[in-house]
């Protein structure tokens, strides 16, 4: 099948492409490379190397011996991304190519607008695109679980049945999400519906968990084949950004209570649901929702995971609990669905210790990256519009009980972020704090 890719060159996007070429699909893909820059822009950089573009290319010829069509483009200007499909003419767009940071989205009004310009004008285009050059096309695009919000209400895949007065109807579920990035993917989910209703276009909009992790077989062979691993407060992920943390002896930082629930799945879980979902494509004019991950947990269950997971390789990985920048319910029910790809074949990795693992081994080889970044832990960007370090909350202290930060300003207004809070563990470890920055 020939398939493109919109964000090749991100945490996803260089993965599902190694996974689908090495399964025989043909694959081309766009990227303007600005997840490098967003990384940058706040202090981060990958915990694991990654290639530079060229070198990519390089690798993906002496690994398939055939060349990667992967151009670097913006997928806002309509006409490269038309006449890239016109030329390429897909049978699959997997559109990953967007900005997926809710604290980047949060930052100010420039970010907020542009992460909604970005995100919304380029799920437009790729639709347009496919109306108007590759009308058979099947779009699959990256949502978020994050769309739904938690509702105290289980969570049905995209759809559920109301009855209202007396009448029935099957609607789609109500959307509560939490930031202007996710807020973005709401509107893609609107726009894509309708683009799939009076086009006619196959849809399948991927509500995703919170991916962890950066294994793939097909990466094992060539150090230039593997993705990226952020721990900044944007970019890196729960999961992700414990392991950093626990690799270079920094509590792992749970924000507010850490009873947050989540669903979250493995890189390899990500690429083989995608890949599933492009096999079996919907039918013209079907619109249709997949709630895709591993299973759900509260933020605190992961950081006991990974902490007994570092301490058998040796890591203290003490847990210690922030407040939260974020505006969220920290306790709350939380039931969603995951039929639809358990249905296509999907089995979820049920080892999560086991990913944890290899990934801590990973990183344990490239700490003095972690070290030297290490600013970049603790989060400053909050949903109340200021930027305040956040700092350590008492064991059982909720955000609603917390007291005003303990740690003096700087003089840039911030607080320190402390690290290392305390080399010797003394007080650390006792209470949980939940982190779900990043996918985000
Ligand atoms: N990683 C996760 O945990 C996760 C979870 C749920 C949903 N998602 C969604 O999956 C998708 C991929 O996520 P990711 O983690 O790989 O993010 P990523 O930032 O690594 O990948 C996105 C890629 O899109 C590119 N891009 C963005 N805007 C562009 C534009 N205008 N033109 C060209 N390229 C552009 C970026 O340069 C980047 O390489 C995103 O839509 C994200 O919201 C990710």
């Amino acid at each position: 099948m020939r398939v493109f890719i919109a964000g090749i060159d991100g945490y996803l996007g260089f993965p599902l492409a190694l996974h689908l070429r090495a399964r025989g699909h043909e694959v081309a893909g766009a990227d303007l490379l600005l997840r490098r820059d967003w990384v940058a822009e706040v202090g981060g950089i990958s915990a694991l190397p990654i290639a530079s573009y060229a070198d990519r290319l390089r690798a993906w010829q002496d690994r398939f011996g055939d060349s990667l069509d992967f151009r670097i483009g913006d997928l806002t200007d309509y006409a490269f991304v038309r006449d890239f499909f016109a030329e390429f003419q897909p049978e699959t767009v997997v559109h990953l190519g967007q900005m997926p940071s809710a604290p980047y989205s949060m930052m100010d009004q420039a970010h907020c607008v542009w992460t909604q310009r970005n995100n919304v004008v380029n799920n437009l285009n790729l639709l347009w695109a496919i109306k108007e050059v590759a009308p058979d096309a099947h779009l699959v695009k990256l949502g978020t679980m994050g769309e739904y919000g938690t509702p105290g209400l289980d969570i049905p895949e995209g759809f559920f049945e109301v009855e209202f007065r007396g009448r029935k109807d099957r609607l789609p579920f109500p959307r509560q999400a939490g930031s202007w990035y996710h807020q973005s993917k709401v509107h893609d989910s609107h726009n894509t519906h309708f683009a799939a209703k009076i086009w006619g276009i196959r849809a399948t909009d991927i509500m995703q968990g919170v991916v962890f992790g950066a294994q793939l077989p097909e990466m094992d062979a060539d150090p230039r084949l593997r993705t990226r691993l952020d721990f900044d407060q944007c970019f890196g992920t729960a999961i992700n950004r414990f392991c950093c943390q626990a690799v270079i002896g920094h509590p792992l930082t749970v924000f507010g209570l850490g009873r947050q629930k989540r669903g979250f799945l493995p890189l390899i879980d990500s690429v083989t649901c995608l890949r599933l979902a492009l096999e079996n494509p919907p039918e013209p004019g079907e619109y249709r929702v997949f709630n895709q991950f591993e299973n759900a947990y509260t933020i605190e269950e992961l950081a006991q995971l990974v902490q007994s997971v570092a301490n058998e390789i040796g890591l203290r990985a003490p847990i210690k609990r922030y407040d939260n920048p974020r505006t969220e319910q920290e306790e709350h029910y939380y039931q969603p669905d995951r039929e639809h790809l358990l249905r296509l074949g999907y089995q979820p990795t049920r080892d999560m210790g086991a990913v944890v693992r290899a990934m801590l081994l990973d990183l344990q080889a490239h700490r003095e990256r972690i070290e030297t970044h290490a600013d970049a832990l603790i989060p400053d960007i909050r949903w109340d519009g200021e930027r305040r370090r956040s700092t350590p909350l008492g064991p059982q202290t909720s955000r609603r009980e917390a007291q005003p930060p303990s740690v003096p300003p700087t003089s840039q207004g911030e607080a320190s972020t402390g690290y290392p809070l305390r080399p010797d563990g003394e007080g650390l470890g006792e209470g949980f704090a939940p982190d779900i920055s990043g996918e985000s």
